[in-house]
């Protein structure tokens, strides 16, 4: 536990598979101060459903702030510099920043922040993550909003997976050993928050791209 102030503290890391998983790192006002920093931002950069580079669109919309964004079209997954809408992506926020601060263990600054927006009935697949240049930098997730049914695999793809529910305010580093781990989102749990009042999960990722 460490102080936060006056008498809270924040929770301690779970090792789940190497993953460090930090329940309720946010108290529910920190989490409220995200979505309000977050919808600022959403209105500069606009959530898009990306397709698939085999023609799919994904069920989950996004976004990002940062130096640089993640897209994803018919040309395949990758960084870029701006939104497909062509604007530069909107700086991340303090509040944000502040998080990967305190988990990270970097020296670095994230040059990326993806905002993953899940409605009903969205998912994302085991996948790694691999397009940044630096494994020795973690990712950073922060999940905000309804519960999601996070599963964590192997450094290849198959064999036996482990799944833990992702609550609004858990964060989780994947770094370390633990990096290259697949790792998918199999539903989130409609109703299970009431942090956003259209409902559905937020899922930010932080990374350092170069
Ligand atoms: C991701 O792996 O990009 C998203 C993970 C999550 O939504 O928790
Ligand atoms: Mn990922």
């Amino acid at each position: 536990m460490t102080q936060i102030s006056g008498s809270q503290t924040r929770p301690s890391a779970q090792d789940v598979r190497g993953f460090q998983h930090y329940p309720g790192w946010l108290t529910p006002p920190e989490q409220a101060a995200l979505v309000k920093d977050l919808r600022a931002l959403a209105a500069q950069a606009p959530l898009f459903s990306p397709m698939t580079p085999y023609g799919r669109p994904m069920s989950v919309r996004m976004t990002s702030a940062g130096r640089f964004g993640w897209v994803s079209d018919r040309r395949g997954y990758r960084y870029s510099q701006t939104h497909p809408e062509g604007m530069a992506w909107p700086a991340i926020p303090q509040s944000i920043l502040d998080v990967w601060q305190a988990v990270s263990g970097s020296a670095r600054v994230p040059e990326c922040c993806l905002i993953n927006f899940y409605g009903e009935g969205a998912k994302m697949g085991m996948h790694q993550d691999r397009d940044e240049a630096d494994f020795a930098e973690p990712v950073v997730s922060i999940s905000l909003g309804d519960d999601g049914l996070f599963r964590i695999g192997n450094e290849t793809r198959g064999g036996k997976t482990q799944s833990l529910w992702l609550r609004s305010g858990d964060v989780m580093v994947m770094g370390g050993a633990a990096r290259l781990l697949y790792h998918g989102v199999d539903r989130i749990a409609p109703g299970t928050s009431t942090l956003l009042p259209q409902g559905g999960r937020i899922n930010l990722t932080l990374r350092v791209v170069t």
